[in-house]
């Protein structure tokens, strides 16, 4: 029903799997983060939805800001060179941020956020990621906060896009296109 021609969707991460993570991650970090004024960071478009399951999860005060990051495009993306299409709204001085991210794959993307946020006066930067792709990482980051380790497959739903298409799927699933399909 979700699919369009030449693609097919099969669920590696139920919903119901998500929204126990969720519950999980959501009690974890008003642990971590209470009395401590918290700012969650979304990185749009992909972590919407899990940001707005996460924030639900969390019994403590929090404050919701957005990114949006354009990279520049197939060839130059292993460079790590990414643009800031919308920045905060927030002052970030001392709060606790957490960036919260769909994926992270090669952690470019995350890597140049987190020093982004990190150089703004910030008292602490944390990262909450749904999904995990390790295998393709090409630079280093320190990932506070995993939803789930996933293997090196493209996928999409709960956010997750391709081709702007597919985020309304309650579930995670991979993406077979082509003769596979
Ligand atoms: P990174 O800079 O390579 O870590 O890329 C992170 C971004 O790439 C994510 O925020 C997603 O927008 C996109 N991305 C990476 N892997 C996938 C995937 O499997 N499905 C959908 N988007 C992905």
């Amino acid at each position: 029903m979700h699919e369009r021609p030449g693609e097919s969707v099969e669920v590696l991460v139920s919903a119901a799997a998500i929204q126990a993570r969720v519950a999980e991650l959501g009690q974890q970090i008003s642990q971590d983060f209470g009395g401590k004024p918290l700012l969650l960071v979304g990185i749009l478009r992909g972590a919407f939805v899990f940001l707005a399951d996460l924030i639900r999860a969390i019994d403590i005060p929090l404050a919701v800001d957005f990114m949006a990051i354009s990279s520049y495009g197939a060839s130059t993306r292993s460079s790590g060179v990414v643009r800031i299409l919308k920045d905060l709204d927030e002052q970030v001085h001392d709060k606790h941020l957490i960036v919260v991210e769909d994926i992270v794959d090669t952690g470019l993307t995350l890597n140049y956020i987190y020093h982004q946020l990190a150089n703004r006066g910030a008292a602490s930067v944390a990262i909450c990621t749904l999904l995990d792709k390790s295998a393709r990482r090409l630079v280093e980051v320190r990932l506070n906060y995993v939803g789930f380790h996933i293997p090196d497959q493209f996928v999409v739903g709960y956010g997750l896009d391709f081709d702007e298409c597919y985020r309304n799927l309650p579930d995670v699933c991979r993406l077979t296109r082509g003769e596979e399909a």
